[in-house]
């Protein structure tokens, strides 16, 4: 069985051709980040006049580097939310044109669903349930998977996304957009034990987060420096930071795993990306006898080869959209 899988609910336009669920044959990706990085965030008009410029050709190339046509896909999957309404709306409306003249069945998945699936590349082995840890730009979830389409929201921030605090607080120190691999990168100079910032916890409310205060901690932090002619160590700065969102992520994960009995846990999205959080989890799952999932770094950003996954089991579970599809930038989620 052979998906296409379309992605372009942000920055990346993305086209994979994946086999059975699990096999990516192509996984084309043609990113926008030079240009938004002139702005210093994505553009949501120049993201979907890209996406439209680039989607016919980043479709074509995945086809043709599976060494497939159109005519052997049997599933065409699409992400139809959350993300930006311009840009959701060119990968829709592709993927609705290729289903209607192909004649394929089409299938619209949730992205954050897609960064979910995006485990199941490379551990074969891994099923449902387990508990994901989902950390992007735009969501910062626990999530009980139950069955590959049934989803727990269990904790979710009250505020920031931690992609979004790693990209506000890049953007602060003068590293630009974006700001996450910025950050992993100067980390590994500094110290994470140099500034104390804070680690919210959000009463009653255990498997819950925060990154707000964290961000104005920074924020205040370099004001006092400027105000005091203190030089600031960049490096000290995004390993503190860094360090103060993994010791949060990492806690409460092992927590909600240890209370729910979950013998595995995966990661997901694009801060699930980051070396350091990725040793932390490692070290922490390690000392604690669960076993820890994380995709590849190219699976972990956004990308269509996970869209393509998740929208294999949709289809298996013989859900189908029709023509009718629509880009739902707020897209809900879970339970
Ligand atoms: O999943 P994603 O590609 O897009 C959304 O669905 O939001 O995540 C993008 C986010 C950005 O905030 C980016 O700064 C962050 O993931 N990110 C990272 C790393 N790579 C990407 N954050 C920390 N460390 C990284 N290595
Ligand atoms: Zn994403």
């Amino acid at each position: 069985m052979l998906v296409l899988g379309i992605e372009s609910s942000c920055d990346e336009t993305a086209a994979a051709v994946v086999k059975d669920g699990r096999k990516v044959l192509s996984n084309i990706i043609s990113s926008q980040i030079d240009i938004h990085t002139l702005y210093g965030g994505v553009v949501p008009e120049i993201a979907s006049r890209k996406h439209i410029e680039r989607i016919n050709y980043v479709i074509e190339e995945a086809l043709s580097k599976a060494g497939t046509t159109l005519s052997e896909i049997d599933v065409i999957s699409v992400t139809y939310g959350p993300g930006l309404v311009g840009a959701l709306l060119v990968g829709v409306n592709a993927a609705k044109a290729i289903a209607y003249a192909a004649k394929k069945p089409l299938v619209g998945v949730h992205h954050i669903t897609g960064h979910i699936a995006a485990n199941y590349i490379e551990h074969e082995n891994l099923k449902p349930p387990f508990l994901c840890l989902v950390v992007s730009g735009g969501h910062t979830h626990l999530v009980q998977v139950d069955g590959y389409n049934e989803f727990k929201i269990i904790g979710r921030t009250h505020d920031d996304a931690a992609g979004e605090a790693f990209d506000k607080v890049a953007r602060a120190i003068g590293l630009g957009y974006p700001g996450g691999p910025k950050i992993d990168k100067l980390a590994k100079e500094g110290n994470p034990y140099a500034i104390e910032f804070p680690r919210a916890k959000i009463d009653g409310h255990e498997f819950d987060f925060s990154f707000s205060g964290l961000k104005s901690a920074v924020l205040n932090y370099l004001n006092t420096c400027e105000m005091k002619n203190i030089e600031i160590n960049t490096a000290d700065i995004a390993a503190s930071f860094q360090q103060a969102v993994i010791d949060v992520l990492v806690s409460r994960a092992l927590r909600a795993a240890n209370q729910l009995s979950n013998g595995q846990i995966a990661v997901a999205g694009g801060v699930a990306a980051n070396s350091s959080l990725r040793a932390s989890m490692q070290e922490s799952c390690n000392k604690n006898g669960i076993k820890l999932y994380y995709p590849s770094p190219v699976y972990c950003t956004d990308n269509a080869a996970m869209i393509g996954v998740q929208g294999y089991y949709i289809y298996m579970a013989g859900e189908r959209s029709g023509l009718d599809l629509n880009a739902v930038p707020n897209l809900a989620f879970g339970l």
